[in-house]
């Protein structure tokens, strides 16, 4: 007897790029085929896969209903990409650095040609901030998005404050298990969480930011010490970033800064990410979990091809230019090696008040001829505190640079 029910109909996806998140990203949906056709009603087929040295794109892309692009950098993913939106086909990419420096491009030829261009695997991996963003919270004003959104980072320095080890030895570790690349420059310089937060920051608030405009700074300059001082001081490290609405602009940055334990982000450890977002109307949600690796980020590329086999499509939004600050409000942990003798902390304390900067809390310690002062302030304008440690680094009495890093004030 044979069987009289219609084969559903096939849904081709070609596929950029086979290395750790394509290949991942192809078995996924061999696996899960079954579970896709009933819930599309679309049976998905891998039509064709392109590397360095197999495949042929324009053979792909003509067999294609949707293109997966997972080779990563700007080109030939950024050409493929719009050839393949402008003939027609929906496109799911994980590609940072391409949304966060050509996203406006991009954007506009989704729009022109009406096609789909999800990248739920571009930021914190699975985690489905970029869903959230766009469809969860498309009814509230977000005021603010703080992220952990490099996993590397977020690693190595959970490991320098719970093995009390220098930056190297645990970028060290971080490279053996794998969670750092052989050039780790990226991740511990900050580019790649700054790439993050201009996407985040364009879903947030519906406006066009350049990675070119995300301020950031990485961590290779934290030591031991800051995370000793941080323990006495009841804080905690780490590369967090933030886009907010400051009046009627914006400010996304990337730089290590101190949490009180209170805060959502502040528990957050190894090689996780998460991002919390705030508006008046929700207060405050937090999502979490692994911000890579291939099975990862192939979950939630997998997660867009089935969204963008579900018409209709969600319209895409209309921007609005704001203009993006560099200088804002921020509290600042201080490390200050001084001379230990009497009236340093006085002189050091009467050219904060002359800047308008005032202190929080002091930790204080004398090693015979030199004493460490560490400070926390209350929030003040980057601006004047700079021009406070410009001059402090003057006095006579410093033994060393001051350092600096950010601290996240708010109780929640
Ligand atoms: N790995 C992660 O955990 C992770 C997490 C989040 C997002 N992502 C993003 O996912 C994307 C892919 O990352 P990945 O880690 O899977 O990269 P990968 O392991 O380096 O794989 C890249 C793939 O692209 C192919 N490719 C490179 N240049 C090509 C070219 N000119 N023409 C055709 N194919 C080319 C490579 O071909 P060969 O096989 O011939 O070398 C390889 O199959 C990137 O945008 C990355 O930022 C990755």
């Amino acid at each position: 007897m044979s069987d009289c029910r219609e084969a559903p109909p096939k849904f081709r996806i070609g596929l950029l790029g086979h290395g750790t998140v394509g290949a991942a990203f192809a078995a996924l949906v061999a696996e899960h085929a079954g579970r896709i056709r009933r819930i599309t009603g679309l049976e998905p087929e891998l039509c064709g896969v392109l590397t360095r040295s197999s495949g042929d794109f324009q053979a792909i892309l003509a067999e294609a209903d949707l293109i997966v692009e997972l080779i990563g950098g700007i080109e030939p993913a950024k050409g493929y990409v719009l050839e393949a939106m402008r003939a027609g086909r929906h496109v799911v990419t994980a590609n940072k650095q391409l949304l966060s420096q050509h996203g406006d491009e991009l954007f506009a030829a989704a729009g022109e040609a009406q096609v789909q261009l999800r990248f739920e695997g571009a930021v914190a991996g699975v985690v489905p901030v970029v869903r959230v963003l766009q469809e969860s919270l498309a009814g509230a004003r977000i005021d603010r998005v703080h992220g952990i959104v490099n996993g590397t980072t977020n690693f190595i320095l959970s490991e320098m404050a719970r093995q009390r080890i220098t930056f190297d030895q645990a970028l060290a570790e971080a490279q053996r298990l794998g969670y750092a690349e052989a050039d780790p420059s990226d991740d511990v310089d900050g580019r790649d969480a700054a790439a993050k937060m201009a996407i985040l920051a364009r879903l947030a608030f519906g406006a066009p930011v350049h990675l070119d405009q995300v301020r950031y700074e990485g961590i290779r300059q934290i030591t031991p010490d800051d995370m000793e001082y941080a323990r006495e001081l009841g804080l905690g490290l780490k590369l967090l970033g933030t886009a907010e609405r400051i009046g009627d602009a914006l400010s996304v940055r990337v730089h290590p800064a101190f949490l009180y334990p209170g805060h959502p982000l502040a528990s957050v450890g190894g090689p996780f990410n998460a991002v919390t977002v705030e508006s008046q109307a929700i207060t405050e949600i937090t999502m979490s979990g692994p911000g890579a690796g291939g099975p990862q980020t192939a979950t939630a590329v997998l997660g867009d091809v089935v969204s963008a086999m579900i018409p209709p499509a969600s319209p895409p939004e209309e921007m609005v230019t704001l203009p993006i600050l560099q200088d804002v409000v921020s509290a600042f942990y201080l490390h200050l090696e001084v001379a230990d003798e009497p009236g340093v902390l006085a002189l050091v304390a009467q050219v904060l008040a002359a800047h308008g900067v005032s202190v929080k809390s002091v930790v204080q310690r004398g090693m015979s001829e030199q004493a460490t002062l560490v400070m926390v302030t209350h929030a003040v304008l980057e601006s004047r505190f700079e021009a406070a440690t410009a001059e402090i680094s003057r006095l006579e009495p410093l033994r060393a640079p001051p350092r600096f890093i950010r601290v996240i004030e708010e109780e929640f």
